[in-house]
């Protein structure tokens, strides 16, 4: 058991501290300071004790000498880890062989005269050591220990940097930041809603916004022209490593703009963020790629280009050979394209039928390679292909010798989405993602529309208040499908970080949307009347778009997750270990929003 000490004891006085416990340096030998913070350590050595004093700012060693101080030291005796201590000394330089270049203050040591405990702890569940090896369970749990820990304050104080730094950026280009309200109506972002039951309003809900999109073009409608706000979204999805139930957006919106300038000020604030993070200077303009060039050469939209093994087609190569499935599949709307790993002739059987099973989870039939060795091709496939064939595969798909080709036949989704998924696990499995490097890239022209099989009709690829591009307008009626927006992604290595779009400004074409997304004119008016009706008061050209923070955030610390952004994340399951919650709530509180829970 710890101690008892009474409040008394623990009350700061007139007293405060006079630095931090990272501060102190060779040039404040001499000062008297006083310090406040938790140990981190104790050593005993033969009558001299020492203890490392630790707040977010760093460690100083403290020194308890027996001759100097009896009752001092006699006191030291019975610190424990995680105590907190007020400690009044004298700063001294450390003797040559106790200095330690690894630490900020490892120049000096403080002397104690006084040293008070301000506050006992019982044995932490966990040591509060960076380098333990604690289960993020436990972290979130005891959440409130874990930002003792130099990892999570350090990513806590880079994401307040970020945000100031945001901020900053944003004012200077005459944004003013608006709040939008938490408790609203339903946003189509494409996820389900958090609902929010009325007392007042018996039987009705609120949404928790999925994003401001709504509001902010309404501000727009509102003359403010350029807004911005950092704020909280909610969306009951599947979660994943990059995607909390609630995670947080640099929400923007202008009037009067182009794409050009949308992504002016974009890269400005990611230029800005970097800056502040880690300070690293972000090269802009980012590239931009088409949507339709990043299918074609990497299968996906959103491409890590920090490496190669780029995505080619061959169907016409392999088609026409005595296999089969290659030839049924192409006769029925199929490609086949493939990716060349260099080097790879060395891939063991047992590694080649796990990459076989890796594409399998992303619906690929099978995964066809062929090894290209000094005694030829290689493949239990080989004899159903011509050796032009192979002759046309080296030139198509630069493939030397020494090199393994790696090739899927099915429906075009299928094909892209399991040779993005191999691409991305082969970079990894080959180690050839370089570290410490950030590539940001623009995707532009996405489709407007895709179409969803289970409820046969039209939805938006992005949301349904997306422009589409004015070259595209003949094709509206008759090919929807091929018609491409004004959307765009942004993409750091790899991952999704931000999205938006030109916004419709005009109340009619907004309708036809909606109508073509399927939507009933009685549907449209009780979900979006209020939003449709202000475009027809004058609403100015607008468009924007929204950074994910928490994901900015987390690729530039280079952490493995989100959650490690996030002062209190949820679980994969969408729940807070430490305030356990959901939670059941009382019988009283159910009746006065008249709910009753069903089994
Ligand atoms: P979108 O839905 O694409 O666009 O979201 C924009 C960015 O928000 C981040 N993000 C998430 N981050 C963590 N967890 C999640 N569950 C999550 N979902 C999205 C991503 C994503 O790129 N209103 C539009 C923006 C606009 O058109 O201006 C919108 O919300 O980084
Ligand atoms: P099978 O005749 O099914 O044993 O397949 C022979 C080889 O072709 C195996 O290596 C399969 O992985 C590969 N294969 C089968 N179907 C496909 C496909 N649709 N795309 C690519 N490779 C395939």
């Amino acid at each position: 058991m710890s101690p008892e000490i009474s409040f008394k004891d623990g009350f700061i006085n007139k007293t405060l501290r006079t630095h931090s416990c990272g501060s102190l340096r060779r040039s404040d030998v001499g000062k008297k300071v006083v310090l406040m913070g938790w140990v981190q350590h104790r050593r005993d050595h033969g009558g001299v004790i020492f203890i490392d004093l630790r707040d977010r700012h760093g460690l100083t060693q403290i020194v308890f000498n027996p001759e100097r101080n009896h009752a001092n030291h006699a006191a030291a005796e019975d610190f424990r880890n995680e105590y907190v201590l007020y400690v009044e000394g004298e700063v001294e330089t450390r003797p040559a062989d106790a200095l330690n270049p690894n630490l900020s203050t490892g120049e000096i040591e403080v002397r104690v005269d006084k040293v008070r405990l301000l506050n006992p702890s019982e044995p932490t569940p966990f040591p509060i050591d960076d380098s333990s090896n604690v289960t993020e369970e436990m972290r979130l749990t005891y959440r409130y220990l874990d930002f003792r820990m130099e990892k999570m304050n350090k990513a806590l104080a880079a994401r307040h940097r970020i945000t100031h730094a945001v901020r900053n950026f944003l004012n200077a280009e005459g944004f003013l930041e608006i709040e939008t309200p938490l408790l609203t109506k339903s946003t189509p972002e494409g996820a389900r809603d958090y609902l929010v039951p009325s007392r007042v309003n018996p039987g009705s809900f609120y949404a928790l916004p999925q994003s401001p999109q709504i509001m902010k073009q309404l501000l727009m409608v509102g003359g403010i022209d350029k807004y911005f706000q950092i704020c909280r979204c909610f969306r009951d999805e599947d979660l994943r490593a990059d995607r909390q139930p609630e995670f947080t957006q640099i929400d923007m919106e202008m009037s009067y703009v182009n794409q050009d300038e949308i992504f002016r000020v974009t890269e400005g604030v990611v230029a800005a963020m970097f800056k502040a993070g880690i300070n690293k200077d972000i090269a802009f303009p980012f590239p931009r790629y088409t949507h339709k060039e990043v299918l074609d050469r990497y299968g996906i939209d959103k491409p890590d280009t920090r490496f190669g093994l780029e995505l080619f087609t061959a169907t016409e190569i392999l088609s026409g050979s005595d296999f089969k499935i290659f030839n049924q599949t192409i006769e029925q709307g199929g490609i086949i394209k493939g990716l060349v790993y260099p080097g790879g002739v060395s891939f063991s059987r047992k590694e080649l039928d796990d990459l076989t099973a890796f594409v399998g989870k992303y619906g690929a039939k099978g995964l066809a390679w062929f090894k290209f060795t000094g005694e030829g091709v290689q493949s239990p496939i080989a004899k159903f292909f011509s050796h032009a064939s192979f002759d046309s595969l080296r030139t198509a798909g630069k493939i030397k010798e020494g090199d393994i080709a790696f090739f899927v036949c099915d429906k075009e989704s299928v094909v892209n989405e399991s040779l993005a998924a191999l691409r991305n696990h082969l970079g990894h499995l080959g180690n050839l993602i370089p570290e410490g490097v950030f590539n940001l890239l623009w995707v532009v022209d996405f489709p407007l529309f895709k179409y969803n099989d289970e409820e046969k009709r039209l939805e938006s690829e992005h949301h349904p208040f997306t422009a589409p591009l004015p070259d595209d307008l003949h094709l509206l009626e008759t090919h929807p499908l091929k018609v491409r927006s004004s959307s765009y992604d942004l993409v750091l290595n790899g991952t999704e970080v931000a999205s938006g779009s030109i916004r419709i400004h005009n109340f009619a074409f907004q309708q036809k949307i909606f109508q073509m997304l399927g939507l009933e004119d009685q549907e449209i008016e009780e979900k979006f009347g209020f939003f449709i009706n202000a475009l027809r008061y004058g609403a100015p050209p607008h468009g924007g778009i929204a950074p994910g923070l928490d994901r900015i955030v987390t690729i530039m610390l280079g952490l493995p997750s989100i959650r490690d952004v996030i002062a209190f994340p949820k679980t994969q399951k969408a729940s807070c270990l430490m305030t356990q919650s959901p939670s059941s709530v009382s019988e009283k509180q159910l009746k006065d929003l008249r709910l009753r829970i069903t089994k």
